[in-house]
């Protein structure tokens, strides 16, 4: 095992939004066989139950598009549940204009971008308790993470979007979705642009590292 690569890989992994290349076409086999490694993933009693919706057809792209400029806006116009506010100086609030900048580009253009995948897992858990909660989302996510690192190392980007899941049904409604399918996220994916990508700022693992009682450092 290559540790130091695949540390780069796991810490250079980028939100792709302004860097998606708009007019490069995709290779399906690539997006294949980055769906091919995601579905080693670990998944909740070896369940198995993802799915992935690959949307290259315009129309489609265009609705889909449509639809999380919808969500986008609410969110932008503060009628979305937001996080809570950040002192100045964390980098998390710094971080914020470039982000929330790069998302508005995304919002734009999403529906040019080539590729759209949709993970899908299969059950509903909205009113289902916090086990069968991290039972589903937790045997897809593990995978659409798997997939986003595997089309990195192909040379494509993506970010991971869930906006348009506040129109879940209407997207279902297009994609033909049968009621039981839950949407993860919506992944734009395209060849990136420009050379390589960096490690970002994060709160300390030190902060976030628990030794056998909360808050307790070791
Ligand atoms: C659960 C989840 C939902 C997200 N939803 C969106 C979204 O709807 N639109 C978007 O542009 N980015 C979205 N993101 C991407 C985050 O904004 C991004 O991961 C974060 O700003 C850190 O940037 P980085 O991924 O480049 O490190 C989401 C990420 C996660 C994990």
């Amino acid at each position: 095992m290559n540790v130091a690569l695949a540390d780069h890989l796991l810490t250079t992994t980028r939100s792709v939004r302004k860097r998606l290349d708009l007019r490069r076409p995709v290779d399906p086999a690539l997006i294949e066989r980055a769906i091919e490694v995601a579905l080693q993933a670990p998944t909740g009693s070896n369940s198995q139950g993802w799915h992935f919706v690959v949307v290259t057809d315009a129309e489609k792209r265009a609705g889909l598009g449509a639809l999380y400029k919808r969500a986008w806006d609410l969110y932008a116009s503060g009628k979305l549940p937001a996080r809570a506010e950040l002192p100045p100086d964390d980098p998390r609030a710094k971080q914020l204009p470039r982000i929330i900048e790069s998302a508005a580009y995304l919002a734009e253009h999403l529906h040019e971008v080539p590729v759209h995948v949709i993970p899908c897992v299969e059950g509903r858990v909205e009113n289902a308790g916090a086990l069968a909660q991290a039972s589903v989302y937790g045997s897809i996510l593990p995978a659409v993470w798997s997939f986003m690192l595997a089309l990195r190392a192909r040379g494509l980007g993506s970010a991971w979007t869930t906006l348009h899941i506040l129109y879940e049904h209407e997207a279902a409604a297009l994609l033909g979705l049968p009621p039981t399918m839950t949407q993860a996220a919506l992944l734009p994916v395209a060849h990136y642009t420009g050379a390589e990508f960096k490690p970002a700022k994060r709160l300390p693992a030190r902060t976030q590292t628990h030794w056998n009682a909360w808050g307790k450092r070791r």
